[in-house]
């Protein structure tokens, strides 16, 4: 992770936003899209409409590398599309990935929303859409993925906000503040 601009332009202006399951990307990137006019990209609804099935469906009937690989095509689509001005919401696993890192950075700025294993439990443990935490001990399994995944979303991003006790238009303020400057003081962020 790193505070400094890329020495190159910003050919693509997103903001990408990349962190654990249940970390707000969704919910930021839907505030987001309130607050800048900038429309939303969710990499997994997308998935799920290129793949004509819901995410627990892929990973049942494909396996979850099939899952990464889609991850990883919905990424360069947009590499090549010169998607511009959105906002990006993504998968939690989307940075396992060395070369969906270098993309996740080609598309823009790049936020980790970071939180604890407390938190991430607390919003998952209702729903049942993540089929990764669908197991007996799911705090084990949060804990072990977040370790895991933690040095590439801190690799990935060119910054990280934790959000415990932050409020969503608290997030949403510091992110624009920052793509800001990221972008330079030319860029056209409200
Ligand atoms: C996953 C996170 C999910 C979804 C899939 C796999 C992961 O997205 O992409 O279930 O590997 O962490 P959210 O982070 O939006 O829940």
């Amino acid at each position: 992770m790193d505070g400094d601009q890329d020495a190159t332009p910003h050919p693509m202006r997103n903001i990408v936003l990349i962190g654990f399951m249940g970390s707000g990307k969704s919910t930021i990137g839907r505030k987001l899209n309130k607050n800048l006019g900038y429309s939303h990209i969710d990499t997994d609804h997308a998935i799920e409409k290129l793949a004509g099935k819901t995410i627990p469906e892929i990973f049942k009937q494909d396996g979850e590398e099939a899952f990464r690989k889609l991850e990883t095509q919905i990424l360069e689509d947009m590499v090549l599309q010169k998607t511009t001005h959105h906002i990006i919401s993504t998968g939690g696993g989307m940075t396992a990935r060395l070369e969906n890192q270098i993309l996740l950075r080609q598309l823009g700025f790049v936020v980790w929303l970071s939180c604890t294993p407390e938190d991430i439990l607390a919003r998952t443990s209702r729903n049942t859409n993540r089929p990764l935490l669908q197991c007996d001990d799911p705090m084990r399994a949060i804990t072990k993925l977040l370790a895991e995944r933690s040095p590439d979303y801190k690799k990935t991003a060119h910054m990280e906000i934790t959000t415990t006790e932050l409020k969503f238009s608290e997030i949403s303020c510091g992110i624009l503040e920052s793509a800001r400057y990221h972008f330079g003081s030319e860029a056209e962020l409200p």
